[in-house]
């Protein structure tokens, strides 16, 4: 395929045995196809993954630690490239795209981590304006966006705060202030409530569900097990760097 050049709209594959009929005609955000990822020890941290996402889905993403979850997100913001298959994001194989396209590409996906990775000497809201300083968007254009995504997240209040002056939970908004500020297709939290009590992480969650409610897909890799449980969402199991379980409305353990 010409760099660039995708089908936009691609028909869901066959691969995705268990997905409901009714989405088979919707836009893919994301589709793996036969990835398998080793590293350069020798580590198979992903083999014979198939997975689609389409627009507007929330997935969690759970399996016990080292099951390959922060792997196939490094893959996903091609931080890492798949050692074979293919990586579609947006109908774009991210393992062949030309360098310069890749900042571009990159900006549709917001990535949101269990510990935050704030700027310290910024403050909330440069923290999230130097996201859209760095891809050169007009100082005119930063202003509006930068209150706009602070406003959703329930930050206006603490925008001139640093991250030290923040609790947990204003330290995830802000980041994940940050990961929407590009107005992602695709948000992407790895454990976004590992270093948060319980409470602050269900207010996490409900944010980002508010986010998945707007239209943006949401993947969040996850140990919280209440959380899933409650939520009857569409669950991945990753075991071994496979996917052992795909399961719309799942339990966080498998209820079969
Ligand atoms: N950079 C790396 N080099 C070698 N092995 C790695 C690297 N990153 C992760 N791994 C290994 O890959 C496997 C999957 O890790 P990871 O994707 O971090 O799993 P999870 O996020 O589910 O805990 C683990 O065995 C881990 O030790
Ligand atoms: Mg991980």
């Amino acid at each position: 395929m010409a760099p660039g050049s995708s089908t936009g709209l691609l028909r869901h594959p066959t691969l995705a045995g268990d997905r409901p009929p009714e989405t088979t005609s919707e836009r893919l955000v994301l589709a793996l196809r036969d990835v398998a990822k080793t590293y350069p020890n020798g580590r198979a941290a992903l083999r014979d993954v198939n997975l689609t996402v389409p627009e507007g889905d929330f997935v969690f993403l759970v399996g016990p630690s080292g099951a390959g979850k922060t792997t196939l997100i490094k893959l996903l913001i091609r931080d890492e490239l798949a050692t074979a298959g293919q990586v579609l994001l947006d109908g774009q194989d991210l393992g062949r795209l030309p360098r310069r396209q890749v900042p571009r590409v990159r900006r549709k996906v917001g990535i949101v981590f269990q510990d935050y990775k704030l700027l310290p000497r910024k403050s909330v809201w440069e923290n999230v304006a130097f996201a859209l300083e760095v891809t050169g968007t007009p100082g005119r254009r930063i202003g509006p966006a930068v209150d706009r995504v602070l406003r959703l997240v329930g930050l206006a209040a603490q925008a001139r705060q640093l991250p030290t002056q923040l609790s947990g939970g204003e330290q995830q908004r802000t980041a994940i202030a940050r990961a929407l500020v590009h107005d992602p297709r695709l948000i992407i939290a790895d454990e976004p409530t590992g270093n948060l009590d319980p409470l602050i992480s269900w207010e996490i969650i409900q944010l980002l569900l508010r986010i998945n409610e707007m239209g943006t897909t949401v993947l969040m890799a996850t140990h919280n097990a209440e959380v899933v449980t409650a939520l009857r969402k569409r669950v991945v199991g990753l075991e071994d760097g496979r996917v052992v379980r795909d399961e719309v409305g799942g339990a966080y353990h498998r209820e079969d």
